[in-house]
């Protein structure tokens, strides 16, 4: 059976991407233009600024993949975009891309929502990964835990009921005067203070949903701040302990919930967190189930993902999407 090829487009929040890959795991090219800078000045992503700012990179992206990897579009087997959930400006401009590229080739749309793509993304990395696994999905914009079983097979044990675990690392880092996006900066401040010096909560720590609640964890470290009694980089490693110790219980309970799954994998940009990771990493341990962390290329935000989610989609027979598939700003698993 020959290879399939799939070029994948990803515009749900502030990266625009192209990739294109095979289904035999090989990403022949991708490429990612970050708006960090853009929305740097703001202290966030400006949807407004981030529609325009992929409106203008999408087309010479994916051009420049199409180059690179020396692949034609009437050689591709589908076209894959994030249609959701997002910034619905962002997911409108790569959506139409791709309803645009799939009409003139000819070759099926395939709409694919932005969670599934990290969710098997472990997948692409990782050939031995087999379903299912426990994922735990943390980054600026998602906070969940997610039983995956196959694509389109997904329980979700729990998600946040405010913030994003990425989100609280961003705020707290902003309380701090870290600048945006803070969660890189506030662990490498976090290496110079003790994470025991300040008192902070864990939100629902022990409650029997799996739930994640971070909203009080940066009220309270706005006020430590604020009260002029602690160091910054106390109050830093003392975020990220609050953090790790609500992940760390809420995963157990999550995971007392799904005793078949195979794997503890994690993704998301708050993956690349050391002190996330070999908390994970000692809970995996223990329950005797491998831990498993892409590359962080593909734990961000990555068209990478999205080609995969789609070629993963036609090896189950899937023969693509209609073509006024509408952009779904919300669009849960
Ligand atoms: O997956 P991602 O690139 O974008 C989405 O939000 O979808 O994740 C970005 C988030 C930001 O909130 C960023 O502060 C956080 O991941 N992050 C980190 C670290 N690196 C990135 N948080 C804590 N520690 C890090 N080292
Ligand atoms: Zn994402």
């Amino acid at each position: 059976k020959p290879a399939k090829v799939v070029l994948g487009i990803e515009s749900s929040c502030d990266e625009t991407a192209a990739a294109l890959v095979t289904s035999e795991r090989v990403i022949l090219a991708q490429a990612i233009a970050s708006q960090e800078a853009e929305h740097a000045p703001y202290g966030g992503v400006v949807p407004e600024i981030a529609a325009r700012a992929h409106a203008e990179r999408i087309a010479p992206l994916i051009e420049q993949v199409l180059r690179e990897a020396d692949v034609s579009l009437a050689q591709c087997d589908a076209i894959a975009a994030t249609a959701g959930p997002g910034l619905i400006g962002g997911v409108m401009v790569g959506l139409v891309s791709a309803k645009a590229l799939a009409m003139a080739s000819d070759k099926p749309l395939i709409a694919i929502n932005h969670l599934e793509g990290h969710a098997l993304s472990p997948r692409l990395a990782d050939a031995s990964l087999q379903f299912p696994y426990a994922l735990l999905l943390v980054s600026g914009g998602h906070c969940q835990i997610l039983e995956v079983s196959g694509p389109g097979q997904y329980r979700r044990l729990a998600t946040t009921i405010d913030d994003a675990l990425g989100e609280a690392f961003d705020k707290s880092a902003k309380v701090l005067g870290l600048g945006y996006p803070g969660g890189p900066a506030l662990e490498r401040l976090a290496l110079a203070g003790d994470p025991q010096a300040v008192p902070l909560p864990r939100p629902l720590m022990s409650k029997p949903e799996p739930h994640f609640s971070f909203a009080g964890l940066k009220s309270a470290v706005l006020r430590a701040h604020e009260s002029g009694s602690y160091k910054d980089a106390d109050i830093a490693a003392s975020f990220q302990q609050a953090a790790v110790d609500c992940i760390r219980d809420r995963l157990t309970r999550a995971l007392a919930q799904m005793p078949e799954v195979t794997a503890l994998v994690v993704a998301g940009g708050v993956a690349a967190n050391a002190v996330v990771r070999s908390a994970l990493e000692s809970l995996a341990q223990q329950r005797g189930l491998p831990f498993i962390a892409p590359p962080m290329a593909l734990c961000t935000d990555n068209a990478a993902m999205i080609a995969w989610a789609g070629l993963e989609r036609l090896a189950l027979g899937h023969a693509g999407d209609p073509l006024d598939f509408v952009a779904r700003p919300r669009w849960p698993l």
